[in-house]
């Protein structure tokens, strides 16, 4: 099969042209395409015509999406637009990914597929728009949720310039390192997913010809950042200065909501997200 995956340097993205080796992959990052150009995503996709698109591309910085609204617009909502009408002029299937920050963050029990959207920042109401504009341009789409990802962070020549950045559970290892007490967020609560459970389950999604739709894909359980960090530190048997600290008491721009929890009603659960990172960490 002929697969384009964009935002191939970004943390899922790498993890998905590891899952499709052996296929026509071609793995587009910024320098190979801007999705926010529409005249240059039309071209080159309708020049390359792959049978499968995933767009892994996006903005996700959280807190500076609240200054750059414009541009997280442009990146996550608009562009998803331009990627779904090129798929759709070239009869392609298209994967996108969205996030439990499109919900208000109110709900213990977490979210389910068909919940209504809300979101509480900048970050997720530019999401939110990236699903309707994906919606509105094709039936044949798969609009993944996720939460909380992690994964290997790019090595090599390209991890100065865009690639994968380091993730949750690299920083609190590095902070480890370094001595320094650390503190964690223990009121807001989500699903830690790695990239590797991710890509492999969405390529089980597809080759099952799964009805086109919402799907929630995250590890089965929940927990804070600070359960996250405490089971990261007890995997490596070590003990760094942990603080349990309440979300108001750090200094961040955007709200968050307290519950980005994803409920996974349409598909095979994904393994326990301790189960994961012990994996990752090995
Ligand atoms: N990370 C999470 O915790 C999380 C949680 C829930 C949902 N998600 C969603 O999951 C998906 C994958 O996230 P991720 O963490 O793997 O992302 P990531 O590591 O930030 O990677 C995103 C990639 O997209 C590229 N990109 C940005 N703007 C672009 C543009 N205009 N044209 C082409 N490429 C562009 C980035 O390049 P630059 O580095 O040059 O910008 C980067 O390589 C995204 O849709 C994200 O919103 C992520």
């Amino acid at each position: 099969m002929k697969v384009l995956i964009l935002g191939a340097k970004g943390n899922l993205g790498q993890a998905m042209v590891e899952v499709y080796h052996g296929h026509e992959v071609s793995a587009w990052d910024r320098a190979e395409l801007d999705i926010t150009d529409p005249d240059a995503v039309t071209q080159k996709i309708t020049e390359l015509a792959p049978e499968l698109i995933i767009n892994c591309a996006a903005y996700n910085a959280v807190d500076k999406a609240e200054e750059d609204r414009a541009i997280a617009d442009q990146i996550n909502g608009y562009a998803v637009g331009f990627v779904a009408k090129a798929a759709a002029q070239i009869g392609a299937t298209i994967v996108h990914y969205s996030t439990g920050q499109i919900f208000d963050g109110g709900n213990s029990g977490g979210y389910n597929e068909n919940d209504k959207p809300c979101p509480v920042n900048a970050y997720g109401m530019s999401k939110f728009m990236g699903e309707i504009e994906l919606q509105n341009s094709t039936e044949n789409f798969y609009l993944i949720r996720t939460c909380w990802l992690y994964g290997k962070p790019a090595v090599g020549p390209d991890a100065a310039v865009g690639g994968a950045k380091k993730s949750f559970t690299d920083i609190m290892l590095e902070m480890a390192k370094e001595g320094k007490p650390i503190n964690a967020v223990s009121n807001e609560f989500g699903n830690p997913t790695y990239v590797v459970d991710l890509a492999q389950a969405t390529r089980a999604l597809i080759e099952q010809q799964k009805p086109f739709g919402i799907y929630h894909l995250v590890n089965s359980g929940t927990a804070s950042r600070y359960d996250w960090a405490q089971e990261i530190f007890a995997i490596k048997g070590i003990s760094p200065e942990l603080n349990s600290v309440e979300g108001r008491f750090f200094e961040r721009r955007a709200k968050r909501p307290k519950y980005e929890v994803l409920n996974n009603n349409n598909f095979i659960q994904l393994r326990p997200w301790t189960e994961a990172l012990r994996e990752y960490l090995a």
